[in-house]
């Protein structure tokens, strides 16, 4: 039974560039936040690090712009040798998240029962211990993600034109916040990918679509380290994490 890895890494990340007060055409001139460096290394090669470490692990599947994929091979090839003792591939990406780890999908050789794991590129904190928990939940259960207990209350709300009214309270009980990885049976992702593709629908994570086509998936405890850095101010906190965590 092999382990996968997809890594979706082909955003623009205009959040990033946005709150920098980069505007218009420049914006795409800026890296993408998972090129955004962290000690002088990009933050997807932070988080290949975290998966190359993990002996089940097989083969790592990038999803990257086009545009990006050579260079990216390159700085592999010259700054992170140690990930390169993974089998790893790189395939262009598409326009939502969704697209990119399909695009993966449909260029990795998979049995129904090996486990594919998709992870942000931008979740550079993400540990071993989540990494193989994951594994051994979607081994078990043929679906598991890492997720956290909501600490805040939640409100569920009607976006106005100053803000946002309540609707009413969620009982925090009953909320998980999801993170990644996200971990399947390759059938099981297979067969929720073709049928979203096939009804036009389009999810924020590889749960959401699972959980549509009729599968149970199972949550294992994640970590409020396992940020996702999306705005500037997250880059404050991940700089910290980088120094607090060997
Ligand atoms: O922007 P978002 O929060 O959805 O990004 C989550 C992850 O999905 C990031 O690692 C980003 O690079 C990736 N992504 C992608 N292809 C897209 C959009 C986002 O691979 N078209």
């Amino acid at each position: 039974m092999k382990v996968i890895v997809i890594i979706p890494a082909a955003g623009l990340g205009t959040r990033m560039a946005s709150k920098a007060g980069i505007q218009g055409k420049d914006k795409k001139t800026q890296p993408s936040k998972q090129f955004t460096e962290l000690a002088g290394t990009p933050i997807l090669i932070h988080t290949l690090r975290r998966f190359a470490a993990v002996g089940a692990v097989s083969e790592i599947w990038i999803a990257l712009r086009d545009n990006e994929i050579s260079g990216f091979r390159t700085r592999l090839e010259t700054e992170a040798r140690d990930v390169l003792e993974k089998k790893v591939e790189l395939v262009v990406g598409g326009e939502h998240r969704q697209q990119s780890v399909q695009s993966a999908l449909n260029a990795l050789r998979a049995a129904a029962g090996d486990i594919v794991l998709v992870h942000d590129a931008v979740r550079p904190f993400v540990t071993s211990e989540i990494i193989q928990e994951v594994i051994e939940g979607a081994k078990k259960y043929g679906a598991a993600i890492a997720g956290l207990p909501a600490v805040d209350t939640v409100k569920q709300v009607e976006r106005t034109a100053e803000g946002a009214l309540i609707k009413s309270t969620i009982p925090r009980v009953g909320i998980v916040l999801a993170q990644t990885p996200q971990g399947f049976r390759y059938h099981v992702l297979k067969k929720a990918f073709d049928e979203a593709a096939a009804d036009g629908y389009v999810g924020t994570d590889e749960s959401s679509l699972v959980e549509r086509s009729g599968h149970a998936v199972a949550v294992v405890m994640g970590s409020p380290q396992n940020i996702k850095i999306t705005a500037p101010a997250d880059m404050q906190l991940a700089e910290f994490y980088l120094k607090t965590s060997h």
